[in-house]
């Protein structure tokens, strides 16, 4: 599919963005593993949400879904039974990581795989640490690559440092500690997304977090909970930064999940000039909420690196279009996790955005932006990546001529009614 955007003038106006990705994967996986049914409101029913639930059907768990209604029996820690074909999880990473995890404390054997993009992406990062507590896996490069087999079994605790600041493995190391005796310890060199030791503490495990450390108690007992999944940040995102770059715009987006540990965005935005309201704050399923309202201002260039990157990670190719918009040089370091997302976003931001007529150099680690030129506009690529999509979307939003994003039908991975949303507030 093709996706046409122009500029049409300010954008104003109120919407609401579809339930966070990270938190509905969360909510899916451990109501699963719960005693007692858990609902969950607000739940995403985007392609990557949909193949966690998919692969948890296959474990013998019951899931009813209606839209963003999911209700799940929950099948208690040890109730999963082993599936009798391989588990399909698309193009989401969440979903293969955080099952490994869930995999590798069960008794019985399992084969993951992914689409093209997941079938690229590291595994051993989670396979390796999983490996230590008693799982194998066989797969390509040594157990890096999906597909991956994986045989189950009893788990040892343990204590482990990871090398990057990443919540899908935090998160893979924490499910798999819930089947191991004893203290599961996991350190990160940043502090990544904690959905997952919050949800847990809902659910009723003993989980503890101090600095960048977390610390679970085996064995718990989970008891399913209502879950009500908040807007997600990083769907808001991409008009959080419409708004901030459309002369005369005004958009409000509503209910959308706060979490400090995901908000990076709002702080670059302030930083770059960009009015930034925080409205109505509050708490919905042991995550902080508000309203969004953001109006554009005069943009200056930043610096983005060191602690901030895992609290915006996501956000990396949308900020890109913000600074392009903004007066003289952005810089982003430390990034470099962003060459293993869906596709590597650090080439795809610098060669999707000169095709439109955006100055883009690349770093090892990050990009650097010479922003506050009129970008010309035409036809980009989504690389089949989501976010990519939409990023390039918003770009359009301020183009001299129309742009036109190839295979944009990917926005369905998070936002299926991106396009419509926007055409709303373009009026
Ligand atoms: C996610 C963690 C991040 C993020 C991804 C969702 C999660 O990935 O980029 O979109 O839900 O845990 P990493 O764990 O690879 O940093």
């Amino acid at each position: 599919m093709k996706l046409f955007v122009e500029a049409k003038g300010a954008l104003r106006g109120e919407i609401t963005v579809p339930g966070d990705k990270s938190v509905s994967h969360r909510a899916a996986i451990l109501g699963a593993l719960a005693e007692g049914e858990t609902v969950i409101c607000g739940f995403l029913p985007g392609e990557d949400c949909l193949a966690t639930l998919r692969c948890l059907r296959q474990l013998g768990v019951e899931i009813a879904a209606d839209g963003s209604e999911v209700r799940i029996k929950g099948a208690g820690l040890y109730g999963l039974a082993e599936p009798d074909n391989v588990l399909d999880c698309g193009n989401s990473g969440t979903t293969a990581r955080l099952l490994l995890g869930v995999l590798a404390g069960q008794p019985f054997f399992s084969v993951l795989t992914g689409d093209a993009s997941l079938c690229g992406r590291p595994m051993g990062r989670v396979t390796g640490p999983l490996q230590e507590m008693g799982a194998r896996f066989w797969g390509r490069e040594g157990g890096n690559l999906l597909p991956l087999a994986v045989q189950g079994g009893t788990l040892t605790a343990v204590t482990y440092r990871t090398p990057v600041a990443s919540a899908q493995l935090k998160s893979a190391l924490l499910l798999a500690g819930l089947f191991a005796r004893g203290e599961t310890v996991v350190t990160e060199p940043e502090q990544s997304r904690d959905h997952t030791e919050r949800m847990l503490a809902a659910f009723g495990a003993e989980v503890a977090a101090s600095g960048t450390t977390v610390r679970l108690v085996g064995r718990p007992k989970l008891t399913g909970q209502v879950i009500d999944v908040p807007g997600d940040i990083s769907s808001a995102a991409f008009f959080l930064v419409a708004a901030a770059i459309v002369p005369g715009s005004e958009v409000l987006v509503r209910n959308v999940g706060v979490n400090p540990s995901r908000t990076g965005i709002l702080d670059v935005l302030q930083q770059m000039g960009a009015r930034v309201e925080l409205l109505n704050p509050r708490s919905a399923g042991g995550e902080p909420v508000a309203d969004i309202l953001v109006r554009p201002g005069e943009l200056r260039g930043v610096e983005i690196g060191g602690p901030l990157i895992p609290r915006l990670i996501d956000e990396l190719p949308v900020l890109a279009v913000a600074a392009l918009f903004a007066a003289g040089r952005t810089v982003v370091r430390d990034a470099r996790e962003l060459r293993v997302k869906e596709t590597d976003r650090i080439a795809a931001v610098a060669e999707e955005l000169a095709k439109i007529g955006g100055v883009v150099t690349t770093t090892e680690d990050g990009f650097v932006i010479e922003g506050g030129r009129q970008l010309a506009g035409g036809t980009a690529d989504s690389r089949h990546d989501h976010r990519m999509a939409m990023a390039l979307a918003v770009a359009g939003l301020r183009a001299k001529a129309p742009v036109c994003i190839d295979n944009a039908e990917c926005m369905d991975v998070s936002f299926p009614a991106f396009a419509a949303t926007l055409a709303r507030l373009q009026g």
